[in-house]
C-alpha cells in the first residue's frame, strides 16, 4: 500500500472516532480590591484562590483557567460596575468571581442579569446580595450568619441582657444591626442605641462613639466593621478607653477579630467573643492541612483569613462547575451545577443552598485568648448547618420576601 492511501485510511478512521474536545481556555473575570488599604483583602482571596489552583489543577486535564484580575479600587461600586462591564463584553469572561465589598456586588447584579454571566462571591455578605441575581451564587457569608447567631448566643448563653450596635454605616452594617437585634431580642435581651460610624473607606476616630457607650453602660458592645484596619482601631479604642473595667463586653461578628489583624491588636482584646464561620486556629483536618499549605506556599509569618478561605473554597466551587458541565458553561448548567454543590471546606462542612444560592455553614462561637503571647481564637461553641437567617425565618429585610 502506498504511504498516501495508508494516511487517507488512517484519517478515515480517525474521523469516524468519537472527538475528543479540544482544550480550551476558560475565562474568569475575579474583581477585587488590589489598592489602598484594602489591597490585602484582594491578596488574601486571589492566593486562597491561587492554592486551590495549584492544589487541583490537574484535574482540569488540558483545559485552561485565565483569571483575569481587575482592582474595584473602592467600596462604592462604581469602578467594579465599570469593570464588570469590560470583563463581560470585551473578555467574553465565562463567570465572574471575587466581591470584597457589598455595594460592588450589587452594582454588577444588573450586569449579569442581562449577559447571564454566573458569578461567585467570595465575601460580600449583605444578606439581599443573593435575592438580587439568579446568577450569583456565595461562599461566603451573609451577614445573618454572624449578627444572629451572637445575637441569641450573647442573650442565651452570656445572658446580657442589654447591648448598644455600633456599625459601619453602609449594607452590611444596617444587615448586622438588624440580624444582631432580631436574634438578641428574641432570646430576651434588649438593643438600647445603634450607633452608624462612618463609611467602609476610611477608618474612623471610634473614641467618640465609644465614649457614647461608657455613658450608656451596656452590657455589651456589638460591633460590625468590614475587617482590615478597622477591626484592629476598634479593638485598641475599646482597651484605650478601659471598656472591660466598666463591665462592658465586646461582642462583634469575626471580622472584628479578623485572622491577619489580631497581630494588630493589644493583648487586652483577649476576652471578645465573636461568632464566625472560619478561624485558622480551627481544629479540623482540612483547615491543618489548609493552614500549613499556606504557610509553605506564602510564609511561616503569613495566615490565612476568613477572606482567604473564603477564595480557596470559590476556587472549588469553580472548578466544580466546569467538571460538573464537562467544561460547557452555559449559564443555566453552571447555576444547576452550583446548587446543592457540597465541599468539605477548612471551615467545615458547606452547602450552597439550593433554594437561594447561599452558604449554609457552621458558626463558631470564639473567644479571643493569649496563646504563648500571642492572641489567637479558641472555639467555645459550635453551631452547625447554619442557613442565612433572614432568608430562612423571612426576618428584617427578607421578611418581604
Ligand atoms: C461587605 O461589604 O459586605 C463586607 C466587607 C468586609 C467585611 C464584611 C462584609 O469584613
Amino acid at each position: 500500500m502506498k504511504i498516501s492511501s495508508l494516511a487517507i485510511m488512517v484519517a478515515a478512521a480517525a474521523a469516524l472516532m468519537p472527538v475528543a474536545p479540544s482544550a480550551r481556555e476558560i475565562k474568569i473575570g475575579v474583581i477585587l480590591p488590589f489598592s489602598g488599604e484594602s489591597a490585602q483583602f484582594g491578596d488574601q482571596i486571589s492566593r486562597g484562590m491561587q492554592l486551590y489552583y495549584d492544589e487541583h489543577k490537574s484535574e482540569l486535564g488540558k483545559d485552561k483557567l485565565v483569571l483575569i484580575k481587575r482592582d474595584s479600587k473602592n467600596p462604592s461600586g462604581n469602578v467594579a460596575k465599570v469593570e464588570a462591564q469590560e470583563l463581560i463584553t470585551r473578555d467574553h469572561v465565562e463567570m465572574l468571581a471575587g466581591f470584597v465589598y457589598s455595594p460592588d456586588a450589587m452594582a454588577v447584579a444588573p450586569l449579569i442579569n442581562e449577559a447571564k454571566v454566573p458569578a461567585i462571591i467570595m465575601n460580600a455578605g449583605t444578606a439581599q446580595i443573593t435575592t438580587m441575581s439568579p446568577y450569583f451564587a456565595r461562599v461566603s457569608f451573609s451577614m445573618w450568619h454572624a449578627g444572629y447567631t451572637m445575637g441569641k448566643y450573647a442573650a442565651e448563653k452570656l445572658h446580657y441582657k442589654t447591648a448598644v450596635v455600633g456599625y459601619t454605616d453602609y449594607p452590611p452594617g444596617k444587615d448586622s444591626l438588624a440580624a444582631f437585634k432580631a436574634g438578641f431580642e428574641k432570646a430576651g435581651g434588649k438593643v438600647i442605641d445603634a450607633i452608624p460610624m462612618g463609611g467602609p473607606a476610611q477608618v474612623p476616630d471610634f473614641t467618640p462613639f465609644f465614649q457614647r457607650v461608657k455613658n450608656e453602660k451596656p452590657n455589651a458592645l456589638f460591633i460590625f466593621v468590614p475587617a482590615g484596619a478597622h477591626a484592629a482601631a476598634v479593638a485598641k479604642t475599646y482597651n484605650d478607653l478601659n471598656m472591660k473595667a466598666d463591665g462592658i463586653a465586646l461582642i462583634g461578628p469575626g471580622d472584628i477579630t479578623q485572622d491577619t489583624q489580631l497581630g494588630q491588636m493589644p493583648k487586652e482584646a483577649a476576652g471578645i467573643v465573636t461568632s464566625q464561620h472560619y478561624a485558622a486556629d480551627l481544629d479540623n483536618p482540612q483547615n491543618k492541612a489548609f493552614v500549613a499549605a499556606w504557610k509553605k506556599a506564602y510564609g511561616a509569618n503569613s495566615t490565612p483569613d476568613f477572606m482567604a478561605e473564603a477564595g480557596y473554597d470559590g476556587m472549588a466551587a469553580i472548578f466544580h462547575a466546569i467538571k460538573a458541565t464537562k467544561g460547557d458553561l452555559k449559564p443555566a448548567k453552571v447555576m444547576a451545577s452550583l446548587e446543592g454543590w457540597k465541599f468539605q471546606a477548612p471551615r467545615g462542612p458547606i452547602e450552597i443552598d439550593p433554594k437561594t444560592r447561599d452558604i449554609i455553614m457552621n458558626e463558631y462561637i470564639s473567644e479571643v485568648v493569649l496563646k504563648d503571647n500571642h492572641l489567637a481564637m479558641k472555639t467555645l461553641d459550635t453551631v452547625p448547618g447554619v442557613k442565612d437567617p433572614c432568608k430562612a425565618l423571612k426576618l428584617g429585610p427578607c421578611g418581604k420576601h
